[in-house]
């Protein structure tokens, strides 16, 4: 039986709207304050062994994004519980985790040590990075130096060159210009060719996402109404009727 790399077992998310930051602020020391409930994941169950390749279909603000990052340990669930077996590469919050003040290149290797990887495995993909990165002699300038173009260069070039084993990309998402998208693409293509690869991909292309998964997922208010064959997936999904 294949390895579980994901399991999120009775997952729910909340977030607190507050109609401005004072009152957010105010709220952390007073119960008093008004609030609406989000519930942008809403009991949310799933397995993902490894080498799965899963779509996660839904119209905005179902919550997709909110499950990739509860994935990726950007944000947490406020109940239930999110497991992770493996080397997590998100394309999204690219950037997350970057520490202004020091260079492309310390920044370059926090993430990297972050994502687990030893000092010996960063040295082996540092150039590669820098190189696929294009930002040239701005790597050894403070982050705060870089427009949020190069930002987003450098976090991308990162997450595809440290050989992912559960790879997240959210479509939503796209860097540069028209060339650099290109080569960002095919670098996608690429890894998710690659067998091992645990892929959990977020789109509105439905091609594209029928071509990579086997298994599609639709979330409609914060909650899986469906999860089986991506053909199924697709057909429900594009009917609209869930
Ligand atoms: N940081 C946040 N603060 C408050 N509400 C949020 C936040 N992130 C997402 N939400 C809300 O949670 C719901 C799900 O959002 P999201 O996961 O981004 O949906 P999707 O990616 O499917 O479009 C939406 O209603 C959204 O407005
Ligand atoms: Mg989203």
């Amino acid at each position: 039986m294949a390895k579980v790399v994901v399991s999120f077992d009775h997952v729910s998310k909340l977030y607190k709207l507050f109609r401005n930051d004072k009152l957010r602020l105010m709220s952390v020391f007073s119960k008093k304050v008004n609030y609406i409930e989000k519930w942008a994941a809403n009991d949310v169950n799933f397995t993902i062994e490894q080498g799965d390749s899963v779509a996660i279909f839904g119209s905005n603000g179902a919550g997709k994004s909110t499950v990739l990052k509860m994935v990726t340990g950007v944000t947490f669930p406020t109940k239930g519980n999110v497991v992770v077996d493996g080397r997590v590469s998100a394309l999204l919050e690219l950037t997350a985790g970057f520490d202004p003040e020091l260079s492309g290149r310390e920044n370059l290797f926090l993430k990297c040590q972050l994502m687990g990887m030893r000092d010996k495995e960063i040295v082996a993909v540092e150039q590669i990075i820098i190189d696929f990165a294009e930002i040239g002699d701005y790597i050894d300038q403070p982050t705060r130096t870089y427009s949020s173009g190069m930002l987003a260069r450098l976090g991308f070039a990162i997450s595809v060159n440290t050989d992912p084993e559960i790879f997240i990309v959210d479509e939503a998402l796209s860097v540069g210009d028209a060339r650099f998208q290109e080569k960002c693409l095919h670098k996608v293509q690429e890894i998710i060719a690659r067998n091992h690869v645990t892929l959990l991909f977020v789109t509105h292309a439905i091609d594209t996402a029928a071509k990579f998964c086997s298994r599609g997922i639709v979330m409609k208010n914060g909650q899986v109404v469906f999860d089986g064959h991506i053909d199924d997936a697709v057909r429900l999904y594009q009917s609209g009727d869930y």
